[in-house]
């Protein structure tokens, strides 16, 4: 199976998703992309560096994308991490797009602090899961 992680910048919760999904799926190939552009070329987010550091898993070389109509009907599942991620995703075209998760996955760029972090781990995990076994 093909898996697209789609959030807003492609640094903070898809790049995570990507690296959680390529640790334990390894049977399926994964990547991530963002619906904006500002942050293309560069690595993750540093919190989501250091929560998926804590669990094992490096992100560090992960370079966001824009997604773009060359990826409509190349993944088997687009995956997005909030509804507005969904909203755009579908305005775009893509038609097979679904929410990861029957809930939005909050924005770690907006957070003051890291403590969130390991419940957004948590929350991406799970539905990596739910997605996959
Ligand atoms: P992400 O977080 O969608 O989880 O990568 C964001 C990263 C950057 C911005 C917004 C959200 N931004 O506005 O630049």
């Amino acid at each position: 199976m093909r898996v697209l992680f789609v959030c807003l910048g492609n640094i903070c919760r898809s790049p995570l998703a990507e690296g959680i999904a390529r640790t334990y799926y390894k049977e399926h190939i994964f990547d991530s992309a963002g619906t904006g552009a500002w942050h293309v070329g560069q690595p993750p987010c540093m919190r989501s560096q250091i929560i998926a550091k804590k669990k094992g898993i490096d992100i560090s070389t992960l370079k966001a994308r824009q997604v773009s109509v060359d990826d409509i009907g190349a993944w088997d599942k687009v995956v997005a991490m909030d509804s507005k991620n969904l909203a755009d995703l579908k305005a775009m075209g893509f038609e097979n797009a679904q929410m990861l998760l029957d809930t939005d996955v909050p924005d770690p760029y907006y957070f003051d602090n890291d403590e969130k972090m390991d419940e957004i781990y948590e929350m991406i995990k799970g539905g990596i899961d739910r997605l996959l076994a």
